[in-house]
């Protein structure tokens, strides 16, 4: 059997936005697992299911990333309860419906912007100045194939994608000599609730794609996130690192 890759992050705290369920979760886990404090922000905190193992977070703070003032007060809660922070995994997201660009409601548009880009950046902005006074950090973001591809039928998530891709390439060349990595990982499809969003059709298609013939798990995008986060990624920053079965083709 092999042995589980492990981290020291022993001493390390971590925030993982939409940590209460999906990928979000399985990355908490996993760095929880490797010694990490963790603090999740989410905006449902039910979402956490506490019956499942053993993986309690130091804190769930109820947090909307589409709103600066929720992130800086999710932000002074999490450094009262656990002084410090060391790494931020920008991971909360939705997808909204599967319809073309014109049919969609400009509120959506909106909406899927403001939580999967705008969220992002508010998050970043909210931790960067703490995480360069303490000179180390690692900020992991969690983008989509879609962002690279251009998904129809998802055009807002896509752009949405997109723009944290970029957006990740922005914050790492600003930060390079500050201690601080930011990093994308871009999944294809993991089987999460993430999928009630979408129809059947779109899920078969967006398979087809990959070359490996199956879904990531969860716990193949904590392993990796686990590593960026960790000082064994240390000459790496601004890049976005696929788990896409073969999909990625740049
Ligand atoms: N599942 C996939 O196939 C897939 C593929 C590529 C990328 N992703 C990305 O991975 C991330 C996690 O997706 P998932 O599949 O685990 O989804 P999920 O729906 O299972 O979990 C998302 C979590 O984010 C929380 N959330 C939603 N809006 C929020 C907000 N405004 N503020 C704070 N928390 C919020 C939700 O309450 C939920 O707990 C998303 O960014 C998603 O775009 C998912």
């Amino acid at each position: 059997m092999m042995t589980p890759v492990r981290y020291d992050f022993t001493g390390r705290t971590a925030v993982v936005t939409g940590g209460a369920r999906g990928i979000g979760r399985a990355i908490g886990e996993r760095l929880a697992r490797d010694g990490a404090r963790v603090v999740v922000w989410d905006l449902d905190p039910k979402h956490f299911d506490s019956t499942v193992n053993d993986y309690r977070p130091a804190d769930i703070v109820a947090t909307d990333v589409a709103e600066p003032s929720s992130v800086e007060d999710a932000f002074a809660r999490t450094l009262d309860v656990v002084g410090h922070l060391d790494i931020l995994v920008n991971n909360a997201g939705i997808n909204g419906p599967i319809v073309s660009a014109w049919e969609l409601d400009p509120k959506i548009w909106q909406r899927i912007l403001d939580v999967n880009l705008n969220g992002v950046y508010h998050a970043s902005r909210a931790v960067v100045p703490h995480l360069l006074e303490r000179g180390q950090g690692r900020i992991v973001n969690i983008a989509s194939m879609a962002g690279k591809d251009g998904n129809a039928q998802q055009s807002a998530y896509s752009v949405s994608k997109a723009g944290v891709i970029a957006f990740t390439k922005s914050l790492g060349k600003e930060l390079a000599t500050g201690g601080v990595t930011v990093n994308a990982i871009a999944p294809a499809m993991a089987q999460t609730e993430l999928f009630a969003q979408m129809t059947p059709e779109h899920i078969a298609a967006g398979k087809a794609k990959i070359p490996m013939q199956r879904y990531v798990s969860v716990a193949e995008i904590a392993d990796l996130a686990a590593w960026i986060a960790s000082d064994e990624c240390s000459f790496t920053t601004g890049f976005t690192f696929d788990a896409s079965g073969g999909r990625a083709t740049y």
